[in-house]
């Protein structure tokens, strides 16, 4: 049986790579997408979703558009990553299709409530803000959720600080929210998605699939090459948000480990950062689980397929 996922995201050139690694993967049934604002604005990324959606021929399934700001600070944006569409790079198919009327959070929580419980998971890839807006709005969700699987954070590693990454340091409030419920959470943050590294090799292979898909993956990569390039110093960009898609796909690829996990609020120097207890053993009870390592080449292989699946 295919696992059923609500990919909340930003696009965001990973984030786009991670619809499209959903759409043409069999083991992945894409039953919404919700955007966020994060990389972009929201009615930015929106259109960038419903755009990559046009591209994959995702026609039936509903997208819809949540929060345009973090539950308490300001709202921050990563033009430098993602340029200032989101998605700078390729020339986009203009969407034809309409949103779902309702916000992102109501059209989780419908879902989850429609759905058998256990049967969903939530994939977010972008500030968690929808996330827990839609617990708080429907606490009975967090016992349906069969788990959720974000990207974001780092246990030993930060990229907007030095101590925390993105998505977690535009929302924390958010985060600590989502992380602090009783539903089962890994997180797919910085440690394994520093080795997702779409070096030369990578996109020889990736072009060599020659779907429309697999082009605009090309282009997209190209851009976003030269933003880590220029803004982080990186000689490969790291692919972060596919990975949490990759880790539903085959929970083999991914070294996880159950810890205790926290999302520092207050720190001068830490806001944002992920905390986790990697001693072990881990407390009985412990609900929250962290990525350390991903297998690249197998994680490659898994989005080359994908692409060879779609127009
Ligand atoms: C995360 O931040 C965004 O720029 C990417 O889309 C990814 O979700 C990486 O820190
Ligand atoms: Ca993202």
């Amino acid at each position: 049986m295919p696992r059923r996922i609500i990919l909340d995201c930003d696009p965001g050139h990973d984030d786009a790579i991670a619809i499209l690694l959903a759409a043409g993967s069999p083991e992945i049934d894409l039953v919404a997408i919700t955007t966020v604002s994060g990389n972009q604005a929201l009615a930015k990324v929106t259109r960038n979703a419903l755009a990559i959606a046009e591209l994959a021929g995702l026609d039936a399934v509903p997208i819809a558009a949540g929060a345009g700001r973090p539950l308490v600070r300001a709202v921050e944006y990563a033009p430098q990553i993602h340029g200032e569409s989101g998605l700078d790079g390729p020339d986009l198919p203009e969407p034809t299709r309409l949103l779902d009327v309702r916000h992102a959070a109501r059209l989780i929580i419908d879902l989850v409530m429609d759905s058998e419980p256990g049967s969903l998971t939530l994939v977010p890839t972008g500030p968690l803000t929808n996330i827990a807006l839609a617990a708080r709005l429907e606490p009975r969700i967090v016992d349906r959720v069969r788990e959720v699987v974000f990207m974001g954070g780092g246990v030993h590693v930060g990229n907007w600080s030095a101590t925390a990454e993105f998505n977690i340091v535009a929302d924390p409030e958010a985060a600590a929210i989502v992380v602090g419920e009783s539903w089962p959470v890994t997180m797919v943050g910085l440690d394994a998605t520093h080795q997702a590294l779409a070096g030369p090799d990578v996109r020889t292979r990736l072009r060599a699939v020659g779907t429309a898909s697999a082009r605009v993956v090309d282009e997209l990569l190209e851009f976003y090459g030269g933003a880590y390039l220029s803004s982080q110093g990186f000689d490969a960009p790291p692919v972060h948000d596919p990975v949490a898609v990759a880790h539903v796909i085959d929970p083999t690829l991914l070294t996880v480990v159950r810890a205790p996990l926290d999302v520092e609020l207050r720190g001068a120097l830490t806001l944002g950062m992920t905390v986790a207890d990697l001693r072990s053993p881990a407390p009985e009870g412990t609900t929250t689980s962290v990525a350390l390592a991903v297998d690249a080449s197998r994680f490659w292989s898994h989005v080359e397929d994908a692409l060879a699946r779609l127009p």
